[in-house]
């Protein structure tokens, strides 16, 4: 049979792909598949009112990621943060924004404390809080919203720990992390979020020059001290701030969302219980929650593709999109916990910036998702899936509110 090329959508120029096939809220939106087919590398207008190169190709977008031709300046989201100006200068300490020498001298002052080994050192801690919140969530027949009272606390808790950030103060930091992911703010409103954080985050650090414990914000002051290049009380401010916001949203969103799919496939549930690691990986690759993938900036001519990217363009490396490329992974619209190499997805990024975190979000996805199907075996939507919300508006995909049910 020839092959035929599909159709591309008519609009001009051509938009991101935000539209999901309505019942399945797992899926990226279809309109990626169309443009890998016939455009790869296709010119779009992007929800924040300006035009960028969109890569949907598994191939194409580990290139982009991992050339140091693509500056990650416009790393803050802004193709879909419409309150954020892309060309605004870049804030010293944000370390998912700058590049080359800048980037690595920051990396190396946080990477390691995210290693296997060390990450692995705090999963007793993590178990601890899963059991903690499972033993008060299932003590009595009952129902809950599972975002607020397992899914988000968990890594919230985490990172906490990791960093040295009080729990206590969560209102604050949780409320202001998911307003900075949030698509669909007024003009300022980042702006706003960010400066109570840095706020919070100036006299926490204030604190710990004083009195520095065993946590990773007080290592940073010892360690970049000890460097010999000592971070400013600014660049100190904004690292912790992304730490700490990239550390939450992320996780609890996988978590939630692969709770549903998991509801919703009872005989794969056992087949992901049996190898949790694996199954974590093909639950990242398959819900590839960074749902608008991550904007770059050309800082000279490059060739993507057949495509050539002209200096100064800005450029969307799709991760759902590459992660759901037919020719990387068979059959890749579905859930397979029997897949090949099931570490080759990209929901963690690629290339310099791939995320630090990576090892503690796989961590506490294992303990959760595994600790919750196995105390909690009837587990189940405690309301019609059709009555869920989804986080369309914000940079990390999920569902607002997971209410489930039990017996015993
Ligand atoms: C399932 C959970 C997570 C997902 C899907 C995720 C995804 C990502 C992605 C796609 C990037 C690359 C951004 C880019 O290239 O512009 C990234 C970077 C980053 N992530 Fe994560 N992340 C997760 C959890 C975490 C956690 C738990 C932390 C804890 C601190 C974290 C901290 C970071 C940081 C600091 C960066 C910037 C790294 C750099 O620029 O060198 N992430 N993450």
């Amino acid at each position: 049979m020839p092959h035929e090329t599909p159709a591309l959508p008519t609009t001009h120029p051509l938009a991101l792909p935000t539209e999901r096939t309505a019942g399945c809220p797992f899926d990226p939106p279809a309109g990626y598949a169309t443009l890998r087919e016939a455009a790869p590398v296709s010119r779009i207008r992007c929800p924040a009112g300006f035009d960028t190169w969109l890569v949907t190709r598994y191939d194409d977008v580990r290139a982009v990621l991992a050339d140091p031709a693509f500056s990650s300046r416009g790393a803050s989201s802004a193709h879909v943060k419409p309150d954020l100006d892309p060309y605004a200068d870049v804030d010293p300490g944000s370390i998912i924004q700058l590049d080359g020498a800048e980037h690595s001298r920051l990396r190396k002052m946080v990477v390691a404390e995210f290693t296997v080994r060390r990450v692995e050192r705090l999963r007793e801690y993590v178990r601890e809080q899963v059991d903690r919140h499972l033993d008060a969530m299932l003590a009595k027949p009952g129902r809950t919203d599972l975002v607020q009272d397992f899914a988000l606390p968990i890594p919230s808790l985490a990172i906490c720990e990791l960093l040295g950030v009080p729990y206590a103060d969560r209102q604050l930091f949780q409320h202001q992390s998911s307003l900075l992911v949030s698509t669909g703010l007024e003009a300022g409103a980042s702006a706003q979020a960010y400066h109570e954080l840095a706020g919070y985050l100036g006299k926490l650090f204030a604190g710990k020059q004083q009195d520095p414990r065993d946590d990773l914000f007080s290592k940073l002051i010892v360690r970049a001290e000890a460097s010999g290049e000592p971070l400013d009380l600014d660049e100190l401010i904004m690292l912790g701030l992304s730490l700490l916001v990239a550390g939450h949203e992320t996780t609890a969103n996988m978590i939630a969302l692969s709770t549903l799919l998991l509801l919703e496939r009872p005989e794969q549930r056992a087949q992901a219980l049996a190898d949790p690691p694996r199954a974590v990986e093909e639950l990242l690759r398959y819900l590839s929650v960074v749902q608008f993938g991550v904007l770059r900036y050309a800082t000279e001519e490059v060739k993507v593709g057949d495509q050539t990217v002209a200096e100064g363009d800005w450029l969307i490396a799709a991760l759902n999109s590459a992660n759901h490329d037919e020719d990387r992974y068979p059959r890749a619209d579905q859930l397979d916990f029997t897949r090949e190499s099931p570490r080759t997805h990209v929901a963690f990024g690629f290339g310099a910036h791939q995320c630090v975190g990576q090892q503690l979000a796989r961590v506490e996805m294992q303990e959760a998702l595994t600790a919750l199907f196995r105390r909690a075996p009837d587990l189940r939507l405690a309301v019609p899936k059709e009555s869920l919300a989804y986080k369309h508006n914000a940079l990390v995909y999920g569902v607002e509110e997971l209410p489930v049910a039990w017996s015993a």
